[in-house]
């Protein structure tokens, strides 16, 4: 039972294959059962296959959750890729479900073939708004299902919640030094680069994961501390937030670990061949000379040739060196380095290095430009730029992944409050978890944070974005200071 609990606690990345089947054979089965009577030939198939899918998980872990929370799917409170919107239907049957309360359901242990086809008979004829979970927890006791529990829907304040408020500060707490972890391996490796001494690469490989381990348990944290432009030294938080938002888009995807650890070094190493140009062009305040730029565009080949050259050769360093090449070569194959061969297809990374390289290079006005962007703007602009640009697909996706009030939006909202957007909801991107830092007297000496997709706060709503510089506002201090 010690060695189940050891191995069931270690196992920190996405659940795998028998999650995904599980998830996709319940929701298949739900559907099903709505329009086929339980003895119909493929209703008992299809309950049989969830039946064999729930006993492979329930061997290691027993009883086994099913869970969705804000659009993200759970199997025994492990998060698990899964495609809600494809032939599973599995979007439309939680959405139903937040109508009746329900966030999932628990299966004990040993529950018997014939119980899962009289719940799924049952459940799935349940019409929307129509009950709520208690009445319809009476209900299966009634009918005596009692191997079933229904779970209730995830708010920060449900105590059956998988993150509380607690748990939610204390992944911010691990998302802060797991992010300034990074940044220092990133100056360790720019200063060794520059000295020419050897780059610690195991070092380099465990930050990245521990960021995967972040993301995969929670996207938003990382996400919020990757919104402050304003460290003091940027070359560092750059490559850092780049990595962050790769991995955040990545997972997205769902690249497998392995995929997503090289995704992750790439992005970090993007900018090596910085290091190899003069400080005083890379801090240089003032806007580039033609002079400046044909230095400028040397740093891909010069990233390139110092990842190929000071570091071991393997599957990480190939990708990485490669990303390093090519994250300046837009979709049509301007921009720089010039190509040689112009029909091979740029590679999945240096696409996505490209799309967040921009995002966070414009959104900072550090570098190339030197007047930060608001992140809606520079995404409206990206996306004019798509055709020529980037890929669309991808961008759609970190579009989705930034969502329509980026962190560190500040809004204004219907109560008169002035409030600062940390987190998006996945479910209800226009109500986005808040922290509420002033109102009409003034900024809070205490600011609140707001969940406003809860109904206890619809009386809240965004009017409109402001510019926070007119409020006086620092969002390095209010991400940091949980
Ligand atoms: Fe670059
Ligand atoms: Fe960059």
């Amino acid at each position: 039972m010690e060695a189940v609990k050891n191995k069931s606690a270690n196992r920190r990345s996405l659940a795998g294959r028998n999650e995904q089947k599980l998830l996709n054979s319940f929701f298949v089965l739900y559907k099903t059962a709505r329009i086929i009577e339980e003895s119909n030939a493929t209703f008992k198939r299809q309950a049989a296959n969830f039946y064999a899918s729930l006993r492979l998980i329930s061997e290691e872990t027993e009883a086994v959750s099913i869970k969705s929370i804000s659009g993200r799917y759970f199997v025994n409170q492990q998060m698990v890729r899964f495609d809600d919107q494809g032939p599973s239907g599995a979007s439309t049957v939680v959405a139903e479900w937040d109508s009746l309360g329900i966030g999932g359901v628990n299966f004990a242990p040993h529950i018997s073939l014939g119980e899962i086809e009289q719940f799924f008979t049952f459940i799935a004829k349940v019409k929307p708004n129509s009950e709520n979970l208690e009445s319809l927890s009476e209900k299966l006791k009634a009918h005596e299902m009692s191997s079933i529990k229904l779970l209730s829907r995830t708010s920060g304040a449900d105590k059956d919640s998988l993150i509380t408020e607690e748990q939610r500060k204390e992944l911010r707490r691990g998302a802060r030094t797991t992010f300034f972890k990074a940044m220092s391996v990133v100056q360790e490796v720019m200063v060794n680069t520059k000295q020419d001494r050897e780059i610690n690469i195991s070092k380099t490989k465990r930050v990245v994961h521990s960021l995967i381990d972040h993301i995969t348990r929670d996207e938003s944290s990382l996400m919020e501390l990757a919104a402050i432009k304003d460290f003091d030294d940027y070359t560092y938080a750059h490559c850092t937030n780049v990595c962050v938002y790769a991995l955040t888009l990545g997972v997205r995807l769902g690249l497998d670990r392995s995929r997503l650890s090289q995704l992750g070094m790439t992005a970090l190493f993007h900018d090596i061949g910085k290091v190899k140009l003069p400080t005083d062009l890379i801090r240089k305040p003032e806007a580039y000379n033609e002079n400046d730029w044909i230095q400028m565009q040397t740093h891909p080949l010069l990233g390139s040739k110092t990842i190929l050259r000071n570091l071991k050769f393997d599957v990480h360093t190939a990708r990485a060196a490669r990303g390093a090449l090519e994250h300046h070569v837009n979709k049509d194959f301007t921009g720089y380095p010039m190509l040689r061969s112009k029909r091979k297809a740029l590679n999945l990374f240096s696409k996505i290095i490209s799309i967040v390289d921009t995002f966070d290079a414009l959104t900072s006005g550090r570098i190339y430009i030197r007047k930060p962007i608001p992140p809606e703007d520079v995404l409206k602009k990206m996306h004019y730029q798509m055709n020529v640009k980037f890929d669309a697909f991808l961008l759609k996706i970190f579009n989705d992944v930034i969502g329509i009030y980026p962190a560190g939006t500040v809004v204004l909202l219907s109560t008169d409050e002035i409030a600062l957007v940390l987190t998006n909801n996945e479910t209800d991107k226009a109500r986005p978890y808040v922290k509420i830092v002033g109102n009409k007297d003034g900024l809070l000496e205490s600011p609140e944070w707001v969940d406003l997709s809860l109904e206890e706060n619809h009386h809240r709503s965004i009017l409109r974005k402001i510019d926070p510089t007119r409020y006086g506002l620092d969002l390095k201090h209010f991400v940091l200071c949980d």
